[in-house]
């Protein structure tokens, strides 16, 4: 199932000494400015092979069509000029002023290099990296661009297919120090974060078939008791002794049971920070169940489980990193199906917690079963609680495909928000508001699962607004809803490669970073 791994190791040698089978070097497009106008700013980096070009390189990269742009990749035979037979040119946009790329721009630009390398088994990148403060910062996004732009699902193909190249095998990142301790922790931590991404990538692209509820609690206890986490697995039994009616009626509808998975970190010592429990939805397939969704497109549901992917990988990697933080996940698994057991609209549920949900729209199943998995994170006692979920159209409708909706406790919002903004996974908060929860008032139990009047306004807000009656007040909380950033329909761009993008993982481990740093 899982694609080959690309490796990446650091070299502080002439770039245009290594004997690699190319080297990518950055270039800046044509601001207007320059002298001659027109020309291509060459990225710092790429120095000694422009000298071996006897400086006619940008020349010779702009009669081959470059212009710099964000995501081009020129690639140029360098006939014995340097020791590579092949340069690519990466384009970085324009110069920023006095500073070096932006983090997210070279991640962008790693990631369309070595995907338009595959074919070539090693590959050095010689892009433009600040020497000061932020040099942590870039090279971290260089190697994560770089082996996220080198994956690849295996898939399922029977025949050997000779047109596809495979993916790089092995990167190399110039730095002016390799043996610079900073930089060597850098490239581990992009290993175990780019990890838990291809991971996350390779379980929302696998068949809804093999990775039916029980398959994928089994996938994710296995993978997390090799890590060394404490792993808990409530099977459907456990599920209806221990009064988990949201994901019971969900997974009720289907052969496949549902389960809860429960991962816990504990780090030497217990640790004494802030409790960390992250939960995420485990939907292995949405058909909407009894209120059935269309035919078109909804093979994309097979991506609904995205959110625990995140959270299951996040939580290998932090299995890896050792923060010093506890942390705990909550995987609800379940698949919604139509059936003669489903749960049906008019339904009235006894939640984890103990309140009671009229259910009237089956299709919004990921609430149902993430409340009582909140309840339970909330139950066992935590400090922070971070949700992720491909829970609403609406995300999509109001944010678009990469950025994602945050709802919550303000200033856990907004430690979202600047966290994605770190990690180039950006997310937006969002309200709360009392005519939402209004709206939700059932004649005959505690909360409507939806708005009673069917009504789509405020759709993604009404799956936040659901959630926080699941929560205790003692817990700050932040729902991020993925529906469109988890998953990439389009042609691959930059890292982001066709398929699952592993979309929120960086940012969790980035708050999780945060927490064990600030509290
Ligand atoms: N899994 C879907 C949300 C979704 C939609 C994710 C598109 C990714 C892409 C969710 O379970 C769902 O069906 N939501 C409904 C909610 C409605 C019934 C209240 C929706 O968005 O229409
Ligand atoms: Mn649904
Ligand atoms: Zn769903």
């Amino acid at each position: 199932m899982t694609s080959p791994r690309t490796t990446l190791s650091l070299v502080d040698t002439d770039p245009a000494e290594l004997a690699v089978d190319a080297i990518v070097i950055g270039v800046h497009s044509q601001t207007g400015e320059q002298d001659p106008p027109g020309a291509l700013l060459l990225g710092s980096g790429a120095e000694s092979i422009a000298a071996a070009f006897d400086g006619r390189l940008t020349e010779t990269l702009a009669l081959l069509g470059a212009t710099g742009g964000p995501g081009e990749v020129i690639k140029l035979a360098t006939l014995g000029t340097i020791t590579a037979p092949v340069v690519a040119a990466v384009g970085l946009g324009p110069e920023p002023t006095g500073a070096a790329p932006a983090p997210e721009t070279l991640r962008r630009a790693a990631g369309a290099a070595v995907r338009a390398l595959a074919g070539a088994g090693r590959v050095a990148l010689a892009l433009p990296l600040p020497d000061d403060d932020d040099a942590p910062a870039a090279l971290r996004a260089v190697a994560e661009g770089a082996l996220l732009g080198g994956y690849r699902f295996a898939g399922y193909k029977t025949r050997p297919q000779p047109t596809r190249r495979e993916p790089v095998a092995e990167v190399l990142v110039a730095v002016p120090d390799a043996a610079d301790a900073t930089a060597t922790a850098e490239v581990a931590r992009a290993q175990a974060v780019t990890d838990a991404v291809r991971l996350t990538r390779d379980w929302v692209n696998t068949a809804p078939n093999e990775l039916r509820p029980p398959a994928f609690a089994d996938a994710v206890a296995g993978a997390a008791r090799d890590a060394g986490l404490d792993v808990e697995v409530l099977d459907e039994a456990a599920l209806a002794a221990g009064g988990y009616g949201g994901i019971i009626a969900v997974g009720q509808g289907s052969e496949a049971p549902p389960r809860l998975v429960k991962l816990s970190y504990t780090p030497a010592g217990g640790g004494t920070g802030k409790r960390v429990a992250l939960v995420g939805k485990g939907i292995t397939f949405d058909t909407g169940g009894i209120s059935i969704k269309p035919a078109q497109g909804m093979w994309e549901m097979k991506s609904d489980m995205a959110g625990a992917a995140a959270v299951a990988a996040t939580m290998l990697a932090v299995a890896a990193l050792k923060p010093s933080v506890p942390v705990t996940a909550y995987l609800p698994m379940a698949e919604n199906m139509p059936s003669g057991t489903s749960y049906r609209p008019g339904d009235v549920i006894s939640m984890f917690n103990g309140k009671k949900v009229e259910v009237l729209n089956t299709d919004a199943e990921g609430r149902m079963i993430l409340a009582d998995a909140i309840a339970r994170a909330c139950a066992d006692g935590c400090d922070y609680l971070f949700e992720t979920s491909t829970l609403t159209g609406g995300q999509v409708v109001a944010l678009g495909k990469r950025i994602s909706g945050v709802m919550g406790t303000a200033e856990l919002c907004e430690r979202v928000r600047t966290a994605g903004d770190a990690v180039g996974e950006p997310a937006w908060p969002m309200p709360l508001p009392d005519d939402v929860r209004k709206g939700m008032e059932s004649d005959v139990a505690d909360i409507s699962q939806v708005n009673a009047g069917m009504d789509r306004a405020g759709h993604m807000l009404q799956g936040g607004v659901f959630l926080r009656e699941f929560v205790t007040d003692e817990v700050a909380w932040a729902h991020i809803d993925i529906a469109g950033p988890s998953y990439h329909s389009g042609e691959a761009t930059g890292y982001w490669t066709k398929g699952g993008t592993g979309v929120p993982v960086r940012t969790l481990l980035q708050l999780v970073d945060d927490v064990a740093a600030n509290g």
